[in-house]
């Protein structure tokens, strides 16, 4: 298994992606979203890198893939507090097509928050479908699968404490 981003790797980064969250919102409070599974990991870390006046909801949502992305979404679990008039920052493990942001920031504005951003660990930008607003980004990668820091295979390798590239057969 190839490593792409070590532990340490992470833990930079989302320490100055905390820092320039928090920085942005002064001293206002904030709703962060995670979006279940994938995000919870990465919600952990960089709540606790933001600070402050901080609350948590959780998004469960489940996408109707075959192949490819339809971003036909589901939502499995909705969030149980109001948004209106705050401000929201969806929290996202990786962004690909973007067709699944794109139906969560449609469904979201409608609940008319304050402001509504978005923090994504991973971004493929050659893979966008959908011109989505990603508003503070981790890492930008190539088009490679990857697991690990509570992104799955087939509901495997959530639990990796490092993000790694999927190579076929290491499961053999
Ligand atoms: P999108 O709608 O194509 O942007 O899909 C986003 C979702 O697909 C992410 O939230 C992940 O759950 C999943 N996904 C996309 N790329 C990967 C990957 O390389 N590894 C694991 N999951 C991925």
């Amino acid at each position: 298994m190839k490593t792409l981003f070590s532990e340490e790797q992470l833990r930079v980064r989302i320490t100055e992606l905390g820092a320039e969250i928090r920085s942005a919102y002064g001293d206002q409070p904030l709703t962060a979203i995670c979006v279940l599974k994938g995000s919870f990991m990465f919600l952990a870390d960089l709540v606790r890198a933001i600070g402050g006046d901080v609350r948590i909801e959780f998004l469960g949502v489940s996408s109707y893939k075959g192949t490819e992305s339809s971003g036909e979404v589901r939502i499995t679990h909705d969030l149980k507090t109001s948004i209106e008039g705050r401000h929201v920052l969806i929290i996202e493990d990786i962004v690909d097509t973007g067709l699944t942001l794109q139906y969560l920031l449609r469904m979201l504005e409608v609940r008319r928050p304050l402001s509504l951003k978005v923090a994504a660990l991973l971004s493929k930008p050659a893979r966008r479908q959908s011109d989505v607003p990603v508003d503070y980004v981790g890492f930008s990668i190539e088009d490679h699968f990857v697991i690990g820091y509570g992104l799955d295979l087939d509901e495997r390798f959530r639990n990796l404490a490092y993000v790694g590239i999927y190579e076929p057969g290491l499961d053999d």
